[in-house]
């Protein structure tokens, strides 16, 4: 089997640079033992480019990294446009951040048949294709119209909303009528194949009957794979990074007192407005906790072209200096607040550092950084992780202590009691976690989508029968050119 995954963003195998978003950081070790090749963008752009502008294959692990510079003329239309301004909005059920135009439409299908076209380098008859996330919803159909048999997978790595939320979003439904190309279609829970299959029934008007589902393109799967982290690894690389000059320095710093800790992308989604308002509720609450802990939140620039994002930076910015201003003293700060990325080594030995873990997204599809949290904790005194039952992980984590990321008081009361938990209460509630992650780690969430894709096309076929092979354009979609 020649595996072919392809993504938006790749990660490069540099232990000591810091990795954007959980995608990137969860397929790498995985994609590097597989001996896959990972196609994705170079990040760079070049004006009219063909179906050779890839910019370099460079070796990672057993396989390979082949990155493509995307057209120049579509790709704002594509990232920034609709890709992440109107699926990712819609995706995490905020349709009031929608901001779209035809043209950025237009981008977005003209990058998922540039790649399509691309990968046509890759394709022999022992290849299997695997696509990730909303940037490739439509890329499946693509390499169908380029006449590709062999079998496509793709995983959504964000929530797939209720229908009502994804109608929002235009052309909405070319899109999930294009994704029918696609053999298999993985979700992170069952709530968010639901809601997919509910769209197929109800919108769609299609039979889907125990996740399979036959639309005029053939037939496809429907099924929950939860993503997982490298337990053991992630958590030998906590131990080691111990003596890290970052997390020496942050332990000195602290002088005794206890550290929560946040790690995110800064994004409307993960409730880091909220979540600074619990602190700031928390030492108004209990002053006595003033100087006995302190939130350290790595708050990663992101998407900084988007407004909704640049205007959220600049929100947290001001919410900070004000909750600093109001509580702080001259040697203490309630709130470490850094817009700045780190490796994985380092976050690993800061998690291990800190007493508490919050995670507190409005909605998210997974979130690696609760299961990264856990995983790094030491076994004989581990932290308390404070996690939204918003996020993916709830549905495994579920003695993690849950909170409503929308109830600012209760998420006060719950860092509170998560620091004055006893030892017992954290062992058992830790071992709990730490024996679902064993039991779904991603090396598991990795070979079992794989092998539902190899018996999804020896089951029922390659998904399109010839006789069924034509262009998605041609049924109904609008024509562009
Ligand atoms: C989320 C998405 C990924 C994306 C990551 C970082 O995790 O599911 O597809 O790569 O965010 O976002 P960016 O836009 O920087 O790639």
């Amino acid at each position: 089997m020649d595996l072919v995954v392809v993504s938006n963003r790749v990660a490069r195998a540099k232990a000591n640079e810091p990795m954007t978003g959980g995608l990137a950081a969860a397929l790498l070790p995985v994609v590097e033992k597989s001996g896959a090749i990972w196609v994705g963008s170079s990040g760079r752009v070049r004006d009219n480019a063909t179906k050779d502008s890839f910019a370099e294959i460079e070796t990672l692990g057993t396989g390979a990294l082949a990155l493509l510079d995307l057209p120049a003329a579509h790709y704002g239309g594509y990232y920034e446009g609709f890709a992440n301004s109107a699926l990712w909005p819609a995706l995490h059920s905020r349709t009031d951040l929608i901001k779209v135009s035809q043209d950025d439409y237009q981008s977005y299908r003209e990058v998922n048949a540039f790649m399509a076209r691309a990968l046509m380098r890759f394709r022999k008859p022992s290849a299997m294709f695997w696509i990730q996330d909303y940037h490739f919803l439509a890329l499946g159909a693509e390499m169908r119209d380029l006449g590709v048999r062999n079998p496509i997978g793709f995983f959504l790595h964000t929530p797939w909303p209720a229908r009502r939320v994804i109608s929002g979003v235009p052309h909405h439904r070319e899109l999930v009528e294009a994704m029918l190309a696609y053999d298999l279609i993985g979700f992170q829970t069952d709530d968010d194949r639901e809601n997919f299959a509910n769209y197929l029934r109800l919108d769609l008007n299609l039979d889907v009957d125990h996740g399979v589902v036959t639309s005029r393109f053939g037939t496809s799967r429907l099924a929950t794979f939860p993503i997982g982290i490298d337990v053991d690894g992630f958590a030998a690389q906590a131990q080691r990074a111990a003596s890290h000059p970052d997390v020496s320095r942050l332990r000195k710093s602290l002088h005794g007192e206890r550290l929560a800790i946040g790690v995110d992308r800064v994004d409307y989604s993960k409730g880091l407005v909220n979540r600074i308002s619990a602190f700031d509720r928390l030492f108004e609450m209990q002053p006595s906790l003033k100087r006995t802990v302190s939130l350290l939140q790595i708050a990663t620039p992101s998407r900084g072209g988007i407004e909704a994002y640049s205007s959220l930076q600049d929100a947290l910015s001001k919410q900070v200096t004000d909750v600093n201003g109001r509580h702080g003293e001259v040697d203490w700060a309630p709130i470490r607040y850094l817009s700045k990325g780190f490796s994985q080594t380092v976050l690993a030995g800061f998690y291990r550092a800190a007493q508490v873990g919050v995670v507190t997204p409005l909605h998210d599809g997974m979130n690696l950084v609760a299961k990264e949290y856990v995983a790094a904790q030491n076994p004989i005194d581990p932290g308390v992780l404070v996690l939204s039952k918003f996020a993916g992980a709830a549905n495994e984590l579920d003695t993690a202590l849950l909170v409503n990321p929308h109830d600012i008081d209760g998420m006060a009361r719950t860092i509170a009691t998560a620091l004055s938990m006893p030892a017992t209460e954290r062992r058992m509630r830790w071992e709990a976690m730490m024996a679902k992650l064993r039991a779904g780690t991603i090396h598991d969430w990795f070979a079992s989508f794989i092998a539902a894709l190899e018996t999804t096309q020896a089951r029922i076929g390659p998904n399109l029968p010839s006789a069924m092979v034509r262009p998605l354009r041609a049924v109904g979609a609008p024509v562009f050119h």
